[in-house]
């Protein structure tokens, strides 16, 4: 475990996307959260390299520069129309966006942040885009603003690793959703033990690095809190984005881990599970 206290890395990970907002304004387009450097400055892959093309393609560049996700659990989530969509750690907005345009004026979707400057860019890009069916929500992972049996499917992208207590968050998905109702996630999570160099890296907490925990402590979260047929499907980041990352992170901080093995130590995934109806 780390030495640091939860509130301090939460205190850590709210300056760390507090920065990320007010400054990313008037950068050029980055998915992925997996950079660990002191700066705010989010890193590795474009945007469009995380969703395919033509779902872009309706959003303006307010929204898609400040996506930091790992992944595209929106497509994950095969969402029908009329669905109720909850999304964790919301950011500026993209997936639920994306989850409204597929759920359409019957369906809402719910984005739940705990860092103000985000909210206010999202509320920002929903006017902006005229999204009447999407509603931010200021609140903490691990305790939603949500009531109880409401949601069709929880989505989130590159969230989860960054709450101290993940069994929390499992268990909050868990009383939220309706009977029968699914979880789509896109996270990163390691194959073992990241080093304890690492682990105690603050800003390597808040760049999604040092928070993620062994794929199979994260599946046991999953299923500790009553969710049923968990999966989880490695997507390893190919070498250009594997060298984009590396670039922001301080690879002295990585020692222990041969640099070849990086790839699959560290890695982003797709996981689905859902509450028995
Ligand atoms: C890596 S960004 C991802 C944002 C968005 N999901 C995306 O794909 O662009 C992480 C976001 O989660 C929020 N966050 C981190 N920990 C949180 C927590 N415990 N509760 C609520 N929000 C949290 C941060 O404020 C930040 O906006």
């Amino acid at each position: 475990m780390t030495e640091h206290e939860p509130e301090e890395i939460r205190q850590k990970v709210r300056e760390y996307y507090t920065a990320a907002a007010e400054e990313r304004a008037s950068t050029s387009s980055c998915g992925c959260c997996c950079g660990g450097s002191d700066e705010a400055e989010p890193c590795c892959g474009e945007t469009s390299s995380l969703y395919e093309e033509d779902m872009l393609a309706n959003l303006p560049k307010e929204v898609t520069e400040l996506s930091l996700g790992c992944g595209d659990p929106v497509t994950l989530a095969a969402l029908l129309p009329g669905q109720t969509v909850l999304d964790l750690g919301s950011g500026g907005g993209i997936d639920c966006f994306l989850a409204a345009e597929r759920v359409g004026d019957e369906g809402r979707v719910i984005g739940v942040d705990m860092t103000p400057q985000m909210l206010e860019r999202a509320r920002k890009n929903k006017a902006k885009i005229g999204a009447d069916n999407v509603e931010f929500r200021l609140g903490e992972i691990e305790h939603l603003p949500i009531a109880d049996s409401s949601v069709d499917v929880v989505i989130s992208n590159c969230v989860i690793n960054l709450s101290t207590d993940k069994e929390q968050v499992f268990r909050e998905i868990y009383r939220v959703l309706k009977p029968g109702g699914r979880l789509a996630v896109s996270d990163i999570v390691t194959n073992g033990e990241l080093p304890e160099a690492i682990k105690s890296d603050l800003a390597a907490w808040a760049g999604c690095v040092a928070g993620a925990v062994d794929v199979e402590v994260y599946r046991r979260a999953i299923e500790s809190a009553g969710l049923v047929d968990v999966e989880i499907k490695p997507v390893y980041f190919g070498p250009e984005m594997m060298r984009e990352a590396e670039s922001h992170i301080d690879l002295k901080d990585l020692d222990g881990i041969p640099p070849e093995k990086i790839q699959t130590a560290i890695f982003s995934a797709r996981i689905t599970a859902h509450k028995s109806a």
